[in-house]
């Protein structure tokens, strides 16, 4: 009798399916094995990268495929052009020996970054209420940054906000930046302004000298570079970056806020 309570509902959500001629047990034994399918560790490990590497959209921009570029040393490199469009997005992820406390104090040092950032050869924090406010954590600031690119490359430059942003509970650090405009720094055509629709930095603690790193950029260089200096920047840049962080972390101080993580 129970059996016939239950064919008649499955009957009844699977109509087209009955008309031609499969009983209730194999229609509820393949239900059962596609969502196992739905369920599995693979799938849900899939499921759960697609949202970790997926970038917010920026300025009515859609979210992006990543193709894995490189796998190698502990180091995964991503990367994606959107087609069409001259923009780039670059991704980079590894977990390295060191305490985030270090990692952070370097992460903040603005004038190290031009040890580090290949082609950045200026950068000046620029005067915001939020960056005086807070005496300097990082959050709120805007950068100016110069890159000067390898000829016949015109230099780019790009005036960012950073916001910093630390979850105490997840022993993480996000901090994300986008550009944005300064009066201190007008457009002029002496260098071409990229945009910067977001670069991402999340660190996060898997104990006292264990840290995993994700690093994620989103630009539009505005204007066409050459085919070898996409390949740069998509094969190597983001390790190249990554490793130059975590390298001028090495002699500093643990951050403050972070002596207990
Ligand atoms: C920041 O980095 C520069 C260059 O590496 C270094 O000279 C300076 O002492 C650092 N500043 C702080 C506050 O650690």
């Amino acid at each position: 009798m129970e059996r016939d309570v239950a064919g008649g509902k499955t009957r009844a959500l699977f109509p087209y399916l009955y008309r031609r001629g499969a009983s209730a047990s194999v229609w509820l034994v393949a239900c059962g094995a596609l969502l196992g399918v739905l369920l599995s560790p693979e799938i849900m490990k899939y499921l759960a990268r697609l949202r970790s590497s997926s970038v917010e959209p920026g300025d009515g921009e859609e979210s992006i495929a990543w193709e894995l570029v490189e796998d190698s040393g502990g180091f995964r490199t991503f990367s994606s052009r959107v087609q069409g469009s001259s923009s780039l997005a670059l991704r980079g992820e590894t977990t390295v020996d060191e305490h985030i406390g270090r990692l952070y104090t370097a992460f903040l040092n603005t004038t190290s970054t031009l040890d580090w950032v290949r082609f950045l050869v200026e950068v000046e924090e620029l005067p915001t209420q939020a960056s005086s406010r807070r005496g300097g954590s990082g959050d709120g600031d805007v950068l100016f940054q110069k890159y000067d690119m390898p000829w016949p490359v015109k230099d780019r430059e790009v005036v960012i906000r950073r916001s910093v942003r630390l979850d105490k509970r997840a022993k993480k650090m996000i901090a994300s930046y986008q550009s944005t405009d300064h009066p201190a720094r007008p457009i002029t055509s002496a260098t071409v302004r990229a945009i910067v629709y977001r670069t991402s930095w999340i660190l996060t603690s898997l104990g006292s000298s264990k840290t995993s790193i994700e690093f994620e950029t989103r630009t539009d260089p505005k204007g066409s570079l050459p085919s070898a200096m996409v390949g740069f920047l998509q094969v190597k840049f983001p390790r190249e970056t990554v490793a130059g962080f975590v390298s001028s972390a090495r002699n500093v101080e643990l951050h403050p806020a972070m002596t207990k993580w």
